[in-house]
């Protein structure tokens, strides 16, 4: 078939197809290849060569996530001089930062950890000064220890290619480069609209939800998965549930439609109002002045009788309607069509043209 060849990965003859990266025909035959900074769905850049993979011909390792599959390619993914680049940089990565997993958030679901792990990393050969960051505890949403962080750039690509929000980008040069907004500021200074997508892509503890700090470790919060209700897209998200609390909210890239795991502000962040003490839970009445308790009979019966009541006294078109752009468009519906077949008014709409 046009455009498709095979290739061999580790002895194994693979179909590739044009445009496929040698990363993406190892993973579709079940050959493992560790990656760090590869992000689907955003620029190739091939940066921290965690993925490099021999290349029968090819003077120097090629890195998988970057370079093309193509016709007759011999691939090793195994060899020792593959193990031996991938340890080297995985303990330069290690050496540069301040990687202290007993009190990170990440302990558990960091790809740096795992690496090390899998690679089976003792201890970085090197001595290197760790970077000494200020960490940004600045705003109530989001925490950054850049101390933590491995120079992969995703949460950039994140904000500029999947959110557009173009906050984050390298800065400086050599072994000072880090990454955060122009100009060097806090989060809370700068143009983030705190959609949370570069925590989402961070692969290690150095962007993290602030809100659940010290909140649960990984392995002990149940992810309950749900749909925002914030409005009608139906962007899937998930409640990180501790002890019986919400302690923060997640998403997840694979899930797919509609939002590929990301959020806007409202979705990661607004939902403190679940266990508020200030929620309403029941009905209230306004009696002599006062808001009283009901049950659910005695409140919608008191507001079918104060409509029927206003109808009767000032015709239909007294009444008006407000829904809201939070409700299902299956609720919307019905809410209209009881105001126009049950009220006998059209006048209703909803809180978006507010
Ligand atoms: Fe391929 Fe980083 S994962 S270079």
């Amino acid at each position: 078939m046009e455009g498709k060849f095979s290739i061999l990965i580790d002895g194994k003859e693979c179909q590739a197809t044009a445009g496929q990266t040698i990363l993406d025909v190892a993973k579709k035959n079940g050959i493992y290849i560790p990656t760090l900074c590869y992000f689907p769905g955003t620029t190739l850049v091939g940066a921290c060569r965690v993925c490099v993979v021999e290349q029968e011909g090819a003077r120097n390792l090629v890195a998988s996530c970057a370079m093309p599959a193509s016709p007759g390619m011999k691939i090793r993914t195994d060899t020792p001089r593959v193990t031996e680049a991938r340890k080297m940089v995985v303990e330069l990565i290690w050496a540069s930062g301040d990687h202290n997993c007993l009190q990170c958030e990440s302990n558990g679901q960091c790809q740096l950890q795992d690496l090390i792990y899998r690679l089976g990393i003792e201890k970085p050969r090197f001595e290197i000064d760790p970077p000494g960051y200020p960490v940004d505890s600045s705003n109530t949403m989001i925490f950054r220890d850049l101390n933590k962080c491995v120079l992969c750039g995703r949460c950039i690509r994140g904000c500029n290619e999947i959110q557009v929000n173009e906050v984050l980008d390298f800065a400086q040069r050599g072994n000072r480069m880090k990454v955060g907004p122009a100009f060097d500021t806090d989060y809370i200074q700068s143009t983030c609209v705190f959609c949370g997508e570069c925590m989402q892509d961070c692969p290690t503890g150095a962007i993290i939800n602030k809100q659940g700090r010290f909140q649960g470790r990984p392995w002990e919060i149940k992810k309950v998965r749900t749909t925002c209700t914030y409005c009608g897209v139906g962007c899937q998200l998930d409640l990180n549930v501790y002890n019986g609390k919400v302690v923060k909210a997640s998403s997840d890239r694979n899930h797919g439609s509609p939002n590929w795991g990301s959020l806007c502000m409202k979705g990661r962040f607004a939902n403190e109002f679940i266990h508020s003490a200030d929620r309403l839970t029941t009905p209230l009445i306004r009696r002599n002045g006062k808001l009283q308790e009901a049950g659910w009979d005695e409140a919608l019966d008191f507001i079918a009788d104060k409509l029927k009541e206003i109808k009767a006294k000032h015709g239909p078109d007294a009444i008006g309607g407000l829904s809201s752009a939070r409700c299902t468009n299956e609720d919307n519906y019905i809410f209209q069509k009881f105001m126009r077949a049950a009220i006998g008014t059209n006048n209703v709409d909803h809180c978006a043209r507010l």
